[in-house]
């Protein structure tokens, strides 16, 4: 069984894929080909902003948003203690300090009342400049923007999204990736729009901020790209990647919903045996992962075992808070224990999960998770 099936969707796009690819191949448009600019603009209408710019992956998308606003030396960077570490690494190469919060013990976002305490202790301990939240939309399911952006209003920082597992998820009347003053999401082949290789974008509404992403993408170009005004990156998105992924976006809504029936029938079966997952009211959530709690650690890899006996993968979506990474060994930590997060790392397990997954496959996992 597959954990998330690339190769089903392969097959019901499969005619739309190959002959978009084809059609690179055949005028050799590599690089920035028309492809590129068409999916730009299709993507920034579906998550309803003025501009979608695309690059090589969700992590240069977020390198190329720290890089436009600045963010380096003596800037306090604050951002879920439980996250893929490219929400931050960036950040921290261009000298900035990650700062980690505390998680929501329902949402497992970041919890905006450990990101004011951790605000506040930056603050008194007087040796960074609080810069920047990034919110994640972790496994899907879009953080808390109404408390967040009334906190980072009332302390004048800079709210980022990284909604690289949030595309086609939406809060309130909005989608993910305009749900900050800037996002970033990820086209990594699992996530819910992936391509076949690496791939990002960065969403803005800025027309200026649009012009500094295009330039610090191609190696901060002014008016060529041999005319260099700025230190840039080759962060381009390849016109292969934005033509497998047309197809893939004119579908997303229905695999939308489609996730939303499987993880209904997950939640409606699961709910007494482990803790599943809870979506707040006028969100809607990507599903980029169905994540279940266990008790404990111990029945957490107990049902593991179990499932990888039966055949069925797993995966823990992520086993370590951010702050017990040998690499942020050395970042302020406040007074924060980050309790939830630790429980989190401990209880979490991810289970088969995508828009096509078969109602047989899921009826077993279902069986060996209520007998185990
Ligand atoms: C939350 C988060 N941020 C950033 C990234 C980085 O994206 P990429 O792998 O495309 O560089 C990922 C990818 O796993 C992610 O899950």
């Amino acid at each position: 069984m597959e954990f998330i099936d690339l190769k089903a969707q392969y097959r019901a796009l499969k005619q739309e894929i190959d002959s978009n690819i084809n059609r690179v191949l055949e005028n050799a448009d590599f690089i920035m080909g028309k492809q590129v600019a068409e999916f730009e603009k299709k993507l920034a209408d579906y998550v309803g902003v003025n501009y979608a710019v695309g690059c090589s992956s969700g992590t240069d998308a977020l390198q190329l948003i720290y890089m436009a606003y600045g963010i380096g030396r003596g800037d306090a960077v604050f951002c879920p203690d439980m996250t893929f570490v490219a929400s931050v690494e960036p950040a921290f190469m261009l000298g900035a300090e990650p700062v980690f919060c505390d998680i929501d013990p329902v949402s497992y976002n970041i919890c905006p009342d450990s990101l004011e305490r951790q605000i506040k202790a930056v603050c008194a301990a007087g040796k960074l400049r609080p810069r920047a939240v990034v919110a994640v939309d972790f496994i899907g399911n879009p953080a808390d923007y109404d408390r967040l952006r009334e906190i980072t209003d009332r302390y004048g920082l800079l709210l980022i999204e990284d909604a690289a597992q949030g595309m086609g998820a939406s809060y309130r009347t909005r989608k993910c990736g305009a749900l900050g003053d800037i996002g970033a999401t990820s086209f990594f082949p699992s996530k819910p729009l992936g391509c076949y290789g690496d791939g990002g974008a960065v969403f803005t509404d800025s027309e200026e901020m649009n012009e500094l992403l295009k330039s610090l993408r191609v190696h901060g170009k002014g008016s060529s790209k041999y005319d260099n005004v700025r230190v840039g990156m080759n962060a381009r998105l390849d016109t292969i990647q934005a033509a497998v992924m047309l197809p893939k976006l004119s579908r997303l809504e229905e695999e939308i919903a489609k996730r939303q029936e499987i993880a209904a029938r997950y939640d409606e079966a699961l709910r007494d045996k482990f803790v599943v997952p809870k979506i707040g009211d006028g969100t809607v959530s990507a599903y980029a992962q169905y994540a279940l709690l266990a008790e404990d650690r111990k029945q957490r890899d107990e049902v593991r075992a179990k499932l990888q006996e039966a055949g069925i993968p797993t995966i823990i979506y992520y086993p370590n808070p951010m702050h017990c990474m040998k690499v942020f060994a050395d970042c302020f930590t406040g007074e924060e224990t980050f309790d939830n997060t630790v429980s989190y790392a401990d209880r979490t397990f991810s289970i088969p999960f995508s828009a096509y997954l078969t109602g047989d496959d899921q009826e077993r996992i279902i069986e060996v998770l209520r007998t185990v």
